[in-house]
């Protein structure tokens, strides 16, 4: 079963997937796919171990297979099994194209991303294929935090738990595959805290972590604050209900959103405000990572979270313009003041308190 799990985005989840898998099974049933060369010296730099810090103490794991891809011998990869993909958003279908031609119906890939959309852009991807040709895809809502000190080092910052279910590109046929099932080896992997959930529940947790990012990704960027300090003044409060009802109102009108239990409740602005207050409370020390995107200069999610809701709402025909004005703030990538805040948002309160 050697080199049963390849991995794509070596970054924060990536590593974390790497290094919790190796621990349990074993490093020779994961093989690293490096989309750029550059990766190949940062590996040899790293002694080719994935090390990862967890409760102040650190373990490195050896034995990893790994290949490039685009090389004139990635054809070695083939085929491909299980796949973990664990770019950002924006970088998924590029990474998806990438490892293409290694993926038929007997591949499972697990997309790891935060925020939604990435299922749509994959129906456009595959839509001249045939369903036998089409991958087996699954997503993981991750609560893991992690971040990395250097290329293949990491801290497992915040345990959290992976949430796991199939999503509907092709029809799911029965897997015929050799390797043991993907999702089954990442449940028996005890410190990811992985569950496997149906469809419907895996589309309920989606929302609710939308509508958390939604709220406290771009927050915390307009206000250049930690999640703790979000919701002390009224400004705050205020922009959170306004986003809160245009989100809620996009999501309860989703199709896939029809069969939730309870989903007027479920999706009510005031239990949402409750869930949003709650994350932003137990990760209060946190910088977000829009906002340490925005402080990067590097890309954010924004068009997959608050940019997903507008595209649904557009859809759907919802008037979704204050999500609109945040995702232009948020594009625009530079940090804002109160008084900037209170001309693009002249329906929030000029009392400051
Ligand atoms: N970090 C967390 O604690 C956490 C928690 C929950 C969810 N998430 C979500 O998980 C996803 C991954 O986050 P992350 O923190 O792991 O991000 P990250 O550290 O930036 O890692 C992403 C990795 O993907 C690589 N990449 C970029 N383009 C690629 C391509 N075309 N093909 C293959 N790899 C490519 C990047 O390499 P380069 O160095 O070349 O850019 C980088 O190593 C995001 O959606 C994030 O919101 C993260």
């Amino acid at each position: 079963m050697a080199k049963a799990i390849h991995i794509l985005g070596v970054g924060n989840i990536g590593l974390l997937f790497a290094h919790r898998l190796a621990e349990s099974h074993g490093a020779d049933m994961v093989n690293l796919l490096f989309h750029r060369h550059s990766l190949i010296r940062e590996w040899d730099e790293a002694d080719r171990k994935i090390e990862l810090v967890s409760n102040g103490i650190p373990n490195a794991q050896k034995g990893y297979g790994f290949q490039l891809l685009g090389h004139p011998n990635d054809h070695d990869i083939n085929p491909i099994n299980n796949l973990i993909i664990a770019t950002k958003a924006t970088n998924t279908i590029a990474a998806v194209r990438a490892v293409r031609r290694h993926l038929t119906s007997q591949s499972t890939v697990l997309l790891c991303q935060n925020g939604m959309g990435i299922t749509d852009e994959l129906e456009v991807l595959f839509r001249d294929v045939a369903p036998e040709y089409i991958p087996k895809f699954m997503v993981a809502i991750v609560s893991h935090g992690v971040f990395s000190t250097s290329p293949f080092r990491a801290v497992h910052a915040g345990n959290g738990m992976v949430i796991m279910g199939s999503i509907g590109i092709a029809p799911q046929t029965d897997s015929t595959s050799p390797t043991v099932s993907l999702s089954e080896l990442l449940c028996h992997t005890p410190a990811l805290a992985a569950v496997r959930v149906s469809t419907l529940q895996l589309v309920q947790a989606q929302l609710e972590k939308l509508v958390v990012n939604a709220i406290i990704n771009p927050l915390t960027v307009l206000f250049n604050c930690r999640n703790g300090q979000l919701f002390s003044n009224s400004q705050q409060a205020d922009l959170m209900h306004l986003l809160l009802e245009e989100i809620c109102e996009v999501l309860k009108a989703l199709p896939e959103a029809q069969r939730i239990p309870r989903k007027e409740e479920t999706f009510s602005v005031s239990r949402m405000k409750e869930v949003v207050m709650g994350v932003a409370d137990r990760t209060g020390r946190n910088t977000s990572s829009m906002l340490q995107d925005i402080r990067s200069k590097r890309t954010t999610e924004i068009d997959y979270i608050n940019g997903y809701v507008v595209r649904k709402g557009a859809e759907l025909g919802i008037n979704c313009g204050i999500n609109e004005r945040v995702v232009g703030v948020v594009k625009a990538a530079r940090l804002v003041d109160m008084e900037e805040i209170l001309k693009l948002f002249p329906e929030l309160s000029r009392d400051l308190d």
